[in-house]
């Protein structure tokens, strides 16, 4: 598989992932991969049908009826946009469980390679660079303290007129960190062939300067 023109960013919840993907994906005239948002929609679909997420039968079933896509920036699942149902405490959780289950990661890891083929790609997530896109051109692994991921989130929430405290914004970012990087299969870790940026004191704009001028 040519992975010439993939561009993978890889990093714990919070580190602006997201913001810095987007951005660098329009600027280079790319097409710009949200996994993350993936395994929320299969998290999304589970619950939905009430699915006890240890039910790997159950998930299995799941994935092979589900059709998940993306419309712009939006994510679809059976032809349904569920993007603004997938960005709560509950997914944020959810979607770690459901992401450590083999046959959900085989599943998507799939999709994934599939929509990665033409290249010309800004792929995000945990594993873009070390499982999903191991040959990429360009690896990065984009960080920062929980402190400043916390505080950045807290932000966020309050933007969208939710109330939580720094406090709880903190121990839901260490303990969905935690499972993520411990994890049996695919954890997030940073590929030994990767730019790592730790963006606690840098702006989103400082940050897409490193990575251009990596690149
Ligand atoms: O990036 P995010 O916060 O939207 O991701 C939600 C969850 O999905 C995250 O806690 C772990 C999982 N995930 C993953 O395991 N592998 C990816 N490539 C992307 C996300």
């Amino acid at each position: 598989m040519d992975h010439l023109n993939i561009i993978t960013i890889d990093g714990p919840a919070g580190a602006g992932k997201s913001t810095v993907s987007r951005e660098l994906a329009r600027r280079l005239g790319f097409r710009y991969l949200d996994t993350g948002a993936m395994y929320r929609g299969v998290a999304w679909a589970a619950r939905r049908k009430g699915l006890d997420i240890r039910d790997k039968k159950a998930l299995s079933e799941l994935c092979n009826d589900l059709r998940l896509g993306f419309s712009g920036d939006r994510i679809l699942v059976n032809g349904q946009d569920v993007s603004s149902f997938i960005r709560t405490p509950e997914m944020d959780r959810l979607s770690s469980e459901v992401s450590n289950v083999d046959v959900v990661r085989q599943y998507l890891t799939e999709i994934q390679r599939e929509l990665g083929r033409e290249g010309y790609l800004v792929a995000e997530g945990r594993d873009m660079g070390t499982v999903v896109f191991p040959q990429a051109a360009h690896k990065f692994f984009l960080t920062a303290s929980a402190e400043e991921r916390a505080q950045r989130r807290k932000m966020q929430t309050e933007y969208q007129g939710k109330e939580i405290t720094h406090e709880e914004i903190l121990a839901q970012i260490e303990a969905r960190d935690l499972a993520d990087s411990t994890r049996s299969i695919a954890p997030l870790q940073a590929a030994l062939d990767c730019i790592v940026i730790d963006s606690s004191d840098l702006t989103v704009e400082d940050v897409l300067e490193k990575i251009l001028s990596e690149i």
